[in-house]
């Protein structure tokens, strides 16, 4: 079931996502409609508090974004990402590597707004899949920008918040009428 996607300015957007101890059916069929939101939004990924559920899970599928590569290792051997989308993570913790790349960035719950942000180059991620396995692997390019965006809303933290102030300031009146729901 595709879900309503929660627009900047809803308060849910900055709550922290609380740990996922058991993963119910509930969880499962959240996992799955966000799945399908983020496909029919043409979307990279979605995170619970983006439809409105502050919890500690986020979707990721960076397949489509043909030119926008991504870079996937698992247990230090490179694999192809498509083959592990769409990714589903259950509390996921970063490890961030030390380079930092520029890239454009834009967010479901921010419509027709893009911006330029500095995130790691490299990510490490460790979280649970939808059957409590953990699940580990490294990311470079799209993937790991995403991972970062991501996991970022599930602790209430924006694209915006990562703007340089210049970049905020350029977008201040987009952003107010957004908050405004205009
Ligand atoms: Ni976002």
């Amino acid at each position: 079931m595709i879900r309503e996607i929660v627009i900047y300015g809803d308060p849910v957007l900055r709550k922290k996502g609380k740990q996922i101890d058991e993963i119910t059916e509930e969880i499962r069929t959240l996992a799955q409609d966000m799945i399908e939101t983020m496909h029919d939004a043409h979307g990279v990924g979605l995170a619970a508090q983006q439809v409105a559920e502050s919890i500690q899970l986020t979707v990721v599928d960076v397949s489509d974004a043909e030119n926008r590569p991504s870079r996937m290792w698992i247990d230090g051997q490179e694999v192809d990402p498509k083959e592990h989308m769409p990714l589903i993570l259950i509390n996921p913790e970063l490890e961030l590597g030390r380079e930092t790349e520029i890239g454009p960035e834009g967010c479901l719950s921010f419509p027709e707004i893009t911006a330029d942000i500095s995130r790691a180059e490299r990510v490490k991620v460790k979280a649970l899949d939808l059957d409590g396995n953990p699940v580990s692997f490294e990311a470079e390019g799209l993937l790991s920008r995403a991972v970062q965006h991501e996991t970022d809303h599930l602790n209430g933290i924006l694209f915006i918040d990562r703007m340089s102030s210049a970049t905020k300031v350029t977008l201040g009146s987009k952003l107010k009428k957004l908050a405004a729901g205009e």
